[in-house]
């Protein structure tokens, strides 16, 4: 496996692969690889020829007080779990590449921003549109696969390729869990063991949610409601937000119909988690 730097030399590989008609399937990350990662760069490896990896801790959607100084980094670690999911490529550019000074230019998707951990994040997702465009300038992959995980930025990018005419296919997969539920993320070495055991509560929720939509509940604050007061038992765990949303938009829902989001976020200790469960509600 190889890990590129420059971002020329970036550009000079993908095209090359294309012009042998090869399949190209980029997975963007900022590293501390878990199996959700993995999952994605399987996936990949499935349906690609050749596929690539970006790594970067992205500064730009962080804001000030966040944790990117403290964000977990082991390259060498991430090398070796690349290299045994059968990765072909490691983008791993400098930060002063990346946003070269003075930088001035960023990409804003509007509306779908604002809602869920748009609200209490602004510019995290002006941060995450602008660099995964950059990084669809860089990689023009014909496909780039992203975990359902962070639904809100599934939605986001799928929105930001589909307005910019990006001619690149967004794969969403599902989100990989704990034995006992937990979605995996690199936040979770944050937790402390009692911490740890509280955060189940969130999954424990979604299935909740699941529960009382298979038993005909409709009503949204019903739901997220009961939701709320079962996270709330844990005290450890402090919930941001519990909302039920539509799928396409992010809106508010006056009532349980179609594909709905049911996304949160909460505290736990120092880390900020999120889940979501993403439910068709029939009848
Ligand atoms: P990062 O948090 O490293 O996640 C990289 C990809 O892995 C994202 O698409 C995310 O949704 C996916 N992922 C994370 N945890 C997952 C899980 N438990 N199951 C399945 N997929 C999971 O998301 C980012 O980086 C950044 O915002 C990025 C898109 C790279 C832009 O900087």
């Amino acid at each position: 496996m190889r890990v590129v730097t420059s971002i020329s030399e970036m550009r000079k590989v993908v095209e090359e692969q294309r012009s042998y008609g090869k399949i190209v399937g980029l997975v963007p990350t900022m590293g501390f690889f878990h199996q959700g990662h993995i999952s994605l760069m399987h996936a990949a490896r499935e349906e690609c020829d050749y596929v690539v990896v970006s790594l970067f801790v992205n500064p730009t959607q962080f804001a000030p007080g966040e944790d990117l100084e403290d964000y977990p980094r082991d390259l060498s670690r991430d090398v070796e779990m690349a290299t045994e999911a059968g990765v072909d490529c490691i983008f791993h550019p400098p930060a002063e590449d990346m946003y070269m000074q003075p930088y001035l230019t960023y990409v804003m998707v509007e509306e779908i921003t604002d809602r869920l951990c748009g609200a209490s994040r602004p510019g995290h997702f002006r941060g995450v549109a602008t660099v995964v465009a950059k990084l669809f300038n860089i990689i023009p992959a014909h496909r780039a696969y992203f975990g359902l995980k962070d639904a809100q930025q599934v939605q986001v990018i799928r929105r930001m390729a589909r307005d910019l005419d990006f001619d690149i296919e967004v794969v969403a997969c599902p989100t990989v869990r704990e034995s006992d539920g937990l979605a995996m993320s690199s936040r979770n070495v944050y937790l402390e063991p009692e911490e740890r055991k509280a955060a189940t509560v969130l999954h424990r929720s979604l299935q909740l949610a699941r529960k009382l939509v298979a038993e005909g509940e409709r009503d949204p604050e019903k739901v997220t409601g009961d939701m709320h007061a079962l996270i709330v038992r844990e005290s450890l765990v402090e919930p941001e937000y519990v909302a039920a949303v539509d799928w396409d938009l992010l809106t508010p829902l006056d009532r349980l119909e179609g594909w709905v989001l049911f996304a949160l976020a909460a505290r736990v200790g120092k880390a900020r988690l999120i889940d979501n469960a993403l439910i068709e509600v029939k009848d």
